[in-house]
């Protein structure tokens, strides 16, 4: 018998793997970063405040940050800065005005975030603003990683975590 039944917690990532094509992948992640449409389902899961960026009229990247039960404090989820547009300085400026807006948030002490070990221009990012390695590190959710990887991923496929204390 068929029925439907509603997008939850438990089911919205298999929902959105479900592939009409009989070869090849999904990518709804990349290897660096989520896509925009898996952010925003999981945001909408989540509670998590997304923010489109635009330079005067022109939108130029997306962000999303918002409180993480894993590691208890505020995590930016997502800097994605549209490929004609990286190199410009709009993550550095994104980046900024995003600590700037969570420090305002009461109780947040740390700023968490994670990327792939490979993201060296991330990496760099992410260090020259304070960020630092917590030494933990940060496993994709299995579906994801499947994505991504293929069956073929390890360890050294886990992302680092990093955070930056703002207090
Ligand atoms: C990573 C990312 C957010 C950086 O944003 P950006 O607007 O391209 O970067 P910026 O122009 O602000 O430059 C930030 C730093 O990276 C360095 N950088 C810029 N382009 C670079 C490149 N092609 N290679 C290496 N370093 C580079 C710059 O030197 C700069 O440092 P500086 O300010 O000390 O000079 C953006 O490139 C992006 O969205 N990449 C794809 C998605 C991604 O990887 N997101 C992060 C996932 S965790």
């Amino acid at each position: 018998m068929i029925k439907s039944m509603g997008i939850t917690k438990e089911n919205w990532e298999q929902c959105i793997m479900l592939n009409p094509n009989k070869m090849g992948k999904v990518n709804v992640v990349n290897k660096f970063v989520d896509s925009v449409a898996y952010s925003l389902v999981w945001g909408f899961m989540e509670g998590l405040t997304a923010r489109a960026i635009y330079d005067d009229e022109i939108l130029v990247g997306f962000t999303m940050y918002g409180f993480c039960e894993e590691v208890s404090d505020y995590k930016i989820y997502s800097v994605l800065i549209d490929k004609n547009h990286q190199g410009k300085g709009y993550g550095r400026r994104v980046l900024e005005h995003l600590i700037n807006d969570i420090k305002k948030i009461p109780g947040c002490n740390d700023i968490y975030l994670t990327f792939n070990p490979e993201n060296l221009r991330a990496k760099g990012l992410y260090e020259s603003l304070g960020f630092k390695n917590t030494g933990k590190k940060f496993r994709l959710p299995e579906l994801v990683r499947k994505d991504i990887y293929g069956e073929e991923y390890d360890d050294k496929n886990d992302e680092y975590l990093y955070s930056l204390n703002i207090r």
